[in-house]
């Protein structure tokens, strides 16, 4: 920070040529203070009513400072850092104990050594730079909210949506750009980034065609989420002309920091100017509501003549005359002497003709400190208190969302529970709890008048493709390999990504790049190198192998984002759930040889009843295990318990889960196993070599990339709607890919029954055969002998006719037969128990007796 020293010569080479003279104000019932603002801002007309207020509050009750009056100086900078210099030393070397302001930070910055060097705290509530509160400016004090903990809020909130990326317009000034290079940090704690800083002139200097550049670059960045930081007047042009480039509308997400709820207090926007802040979110600084709050805002219109709305900087104004006020009161109550002595070490230089003699130092500067670090007071902010590390107390924030009727509060974000609906007040006498699950804001109306949260990315306009690389590989060719013939790219992998990034709501262009030499597997982080460096923007290929003797153990989000699975056995249906079936199989034989008629149909019917069963079984039996391995398979419940167990667990040789599994995952390189192809990953996990196998996810993207959501979202549906089955199908039921064919499966088929039918196809042929020749028989008894001189062909027809009309005739006799049985029975019946409304009697037993007995009758 040479700066502060080129500009002191300056000011000091003014002060000779000036010849500022000290106005004489050394009266004893006199407390100085000053104030350095650019009052024509909206900031320096809000506080320069509110500091006015509090001095006439403080000199109306005669025992805050004894009688002594408490004189508030104010110099206006006008926009100048030169300028606000000159008002500093000013004030120095006119006996001032303390000094509100600077407005900014720039000026903090080096008006604060000077505040070292003379001894007198200056007290800031809109210089808000992060840096400003380390060790280096002791007499500097923020008053209001750090920027860190507005950040802070901002990368929470960036965070809560799931963005990762965003665009930061600030003016490149000590104002804004150390709160922007704070935001940065915040949002890495969160794995988040600025993609792109679009950096102003300081302030005045920005001028249309500069914003409107930036505006055309940020649309063409692939982030929609924009943080405004600048002055008022440079944070308006910027939406202004945004609005021209329509860029306010749906998919945009801005976020403007509490300058503009700064402005919406103090000067509300109508009509075409409100327009375009319409759904940005904005911050302010979070006061509890009070009577004495409410009071001073009713008070307001009256001391500002409604020139101006009250905003948040305006009550920290109030509160920090107070606090310079009552530091005061306990500095003059333990006796202490409001003294200046002329700075030692410029006595040499006052003997020329610059006029540092009348820089005099505060005595009693050190002892004000400390007392206005002590603070303990309530304001029109609530409880003003300061940390160890002069934090103001319990810094808190609300959440502002702008809507057509001015703006509704969406939230508060506190120190100390982060985002929520409550106020932090409400929060503090609650346990912390910083939990995702508890942050909470309510509906946001963003951009574009939409309630829908924008994705807040978009494939960049600049017509590049997603470059993706696919491994060349010896083995798994199923999964991506080059087709000969075509050179096209091909595979079980590429079917999937491409059906996932047809499921996305927005183009993807992409093309596919081979890596590797096709005669060795190419190195998977060799691979991952190459994303990391930009080479590929996403890697297709590579599988955990999926066969019918292993199986997912984990398809949750966190393996999704980790790009590892667990592969480990499947339990499998083996013939033991056979077991249970045999015992009905003399059944069967049970019952031949009984009485023939009745016994045909028994016979088949107890068949069908056998198959009928069998299949009922066979299929609960399916289902159980099909329920029940989901239930037993996993020892192995994730990757997390495949850590704290001592099993064996295979990788695939090449792959980056060996490096990923020692190094990240700590886990004993003697645990780990190279495998090389499917068949050696079936034979380690049916031997129990291993106990699973991890390996990599079809697709690699990014760690970050706004992709990877929505492709796992995609390709979850895709599994969901039997499309990855489909595909699996095509490509791993083959022979080609050295599959065991479906023989070897367990699964239960139709074709699994075929014993089963041919033995209920010969049953029921062997029962009609048997009726068919006791029929002939019969028929033969009857008509011995038909003998009538006709034609051959005639006579066969007759014969047939008359054969069927006996079958007939049989039937109907057996069907007469039952009805006679049946009316004796109904009569025998009758006179017993009870009689139904229409006259049959039935009595229970009798009918279940009859049913006994005639059971068979009923189904032949
Ligand atoms: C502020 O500076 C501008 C020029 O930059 C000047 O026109 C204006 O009069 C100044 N205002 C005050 C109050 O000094
Ligand atoms: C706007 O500012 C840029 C640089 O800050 C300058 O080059 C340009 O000439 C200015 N344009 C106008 C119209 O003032
Ligand atoms: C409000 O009006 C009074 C009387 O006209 C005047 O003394 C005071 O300075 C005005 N205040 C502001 C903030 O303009
Ligand atoms: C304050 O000044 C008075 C006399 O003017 C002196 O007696 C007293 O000791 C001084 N107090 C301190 C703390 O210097
Ligand atoms: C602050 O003041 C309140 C009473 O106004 C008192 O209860 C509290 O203990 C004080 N805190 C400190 C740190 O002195
Ligand atoms: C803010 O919270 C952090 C912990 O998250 C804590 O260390 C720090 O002291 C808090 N600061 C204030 C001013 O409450
Ligand atoms: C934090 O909040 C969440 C959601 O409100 C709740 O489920 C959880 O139990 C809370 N944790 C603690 C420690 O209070
Ligand atoms: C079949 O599974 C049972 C347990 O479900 C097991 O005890 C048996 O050894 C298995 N048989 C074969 C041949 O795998
Ligand atoms: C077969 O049973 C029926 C009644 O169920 C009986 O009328 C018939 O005589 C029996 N035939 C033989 C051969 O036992
Ligand atoms: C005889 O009674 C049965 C059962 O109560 C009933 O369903 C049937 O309709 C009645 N028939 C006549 C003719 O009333």
């Amino acid at each position: 920070m040479n700066l502060w020293i080129v500009v002191m010569g300056l000011v000091l080479y003014l002060v000779f040529i000036g010849g500022f003279s000290a106005k004489d104000s050394r009266s004893p019932n006199v407390v100085n203070i000053g104030a350095i603002f650019s009052f024509g801002t909206i900031s320096g007309r809000v506080a320069k009513i509110a500091m006015n207020a509090a001095v006439e509050d403080v000199n109306s009750d005669p025992s805050v400072l004894g009688g002594r009056k408490l004189v508030l100086s104010t110099h206006d900078s006008n926009y100048s850092g030169f300028l606000g210099i000159i008002g500093g030393l000013q004030f120095m070397e006119t006996d001032t104990v303390a000094i509100i302001g600077p407005q900014d930070s720039g000026m903090a910055h080096i008006l604060s050594h000077l505040a070292n060097e003379l001894h007198v705290p200056m007290l800031s509530f809109t210089a808000l730079d992060p840096s400003l509160s380390s060790l280096q400016y002791p007499y500097f004090v923020q008053t209001a909210p750090n920027d860190l903990f507005q950040v802070t809020a901002i990368a929470d909130m960036i965070s809560y949506f799931s963005y990762k990326e965003v665009v930061a317009i600030y003016s490149d000034d000590e104002q804004h750009r150390g709160t922007m290079i704070a935001l940065g940090d915040k949002l890495a704690e969160r794995r988040c980034r600025i993609s792109y800083k679009a950096v102003l002139s300081p302030a005045g200097l920005a001028n249309r065609s500069e914003i409107t550049n930036e505006l055309v670059k940020v649309s063409m960045m692939e982030s929609r989420v924009i943080i405004v930081h600048a002055y008022a007047v440079i944070g308006r042009k910027v939406f202004d002309l945004a609005r021209e480039l329509k860029m306010t509308g749906r998919g945009y997400v801005w976020i403007a920091t509490s300058w503009l709820s700064t402005v919406m207090e103090s000067t509300p926007l109508f009509g075409e100017d409100a327009k375009s802040i319409q759904g940005v979110i904005t911050f302010r600084p979070h006061t509890p509501d009070s009577k004495r709050k409410t009071a001073f805002l009713s008070r307001w219109d009256r001391i500002s003549n409604g020139s101006i709305g009250l905003n948040a900087y305006g009550l920290y104004a109030y509160d920090t005359v107070w606090t310079i006020a009552n530091a005061v009161k306990v500095f003059l109550d333990r006796g202490g002497n409001i003294s200046f002595t002329n700075k030692p070490n410029l006595d040499g230089l006052g003997q020329g003709k610059l006029n540092l003699g009348a820089l005099s130092m505060f005595d009693g500067g050190s002892q004000l400190l400390d007392n206005i670090l002590r603070t303990n007071m309530t304001g029109l902010t609530g409880k003003v208190s300061f940390g160890p590390d002069k934090s103001v107390f319990r810094p808190a924030f609300d959440i502002l969302n702008i809507v057509p009727k001015g703006y509704k509060q969406i939230g508060y974000w506190s120190n100390y529970s982060g985002l929520s609906v409550v106020p932090p007040e409400i929060l503090y006498t609650r346990q912390r709890n910083r939990s995702s699950s508890s942050q909470l804001l309510d509906r946001v109306v963003w951009p574009g008048q939409t309630t829908v949260k924008p994705r807040g990315w978009v494939f960049p306009h600049n017509g590049r493709q997603l470059r993706i690389g696919v491994p060349d590989r010896v083995s798994f060719k199923a999964f991506v390999s080059k087709d000969e013939t075509t050179n096209e790219i091909h595979g079980y992998c590429i079917d999937i990504f491409l059906a996932a990034i047809n499921l996305l709501p927005y183009a993807v262009p992409h093309k596919f790049v081979l890596f590797g030499d096709g005669h060795k597997n190419p190195s998977y982080s060799e691979l991952v190198r190459m994303i990391t460096s930009n080479v590929f923007d996403a890697v297709v290929g590579d599988i955990a192998i999926v066969t019918d003797r292993t199986k997912i153990v984990d398809f949750t989000q966190p393996y999704i984002e980790s790009g590892l699975v667990v592969v480990a056995p499947a339990r499998k249906l083996n013939s033991s759930a056979w077991t249970f079936l045999r015992p009905f199989t003399p059944l069967m034989w049970a019952v031949t040889g009984e009485n023939t008629t009745s016994t045909l149909g028994r016979m088949v019917l107890i068949i069908w009843l056998f198959v009928v069963l069998i299949i009922t079984s066979s299929y609960t039996a399916s289902l159980t295990s099909i329920l029940t391995v989901q239930q037993l398979a996993p020892s192995i419940r994730g990757i997390d318990s495949l850590i704290t167990s001592n099993d064996r667990i295979g990788f695939q040789v090449g792959s980056f889960a060996e490096n990923y599994l020692s190094n990240e995952l700590n886990i004993a390189k003697s645990r780990l196993v190279p495998l090389g192809s499917p068949e050696e990953y079936a034979d380690a996990l049916e031997r129990g070599r291993v106990a699973a196998v991890v390996d990599e996810r079809p697709y690699a993207l990014p760690r970050d990339s706004p992709l990877a959501t929505d492709m796992s979202t995609a390709i979850l549906t895709l599994s969901e709607n039997g499309e990855l089955q489909k595909i699996h199908n095509k490509w791993l039921n083959t022979r080609a890919c050295g599959q065991p064919s479906s023989e070897d499966s367990d699964q239960l088929q139709l074709k699994s029954f075929w014993g089963l039918f041919l033995l209920c196809g010969i049953a029921c042929f062997f029962a009609l055969l048997v009726y068919f020749s006791l029929m002939v028989r019969k028929f033969k008894r009857y008509f011995p002998y038909v003998s009538e001189p006709s034609t051959p062909s005639s006579s066969k027809s007759i014969r047939i006719k008359r054969f069927l009309s006996f079958v007939d005739e049989k039937e109907e006799e057996s069907k007469n037969k039952l009805k006679r049985k049946r009316l004796e029975m109904l009569s025998r019946g009758s006179g017993e128990d009870h009689q139904s409304p229409n006259g049959s009697r039935r009595t229970n037993s009798g009918t279940t007796d009859q049913d006994r007995h005639n059971g068979n009758i009923y189904f032949c």
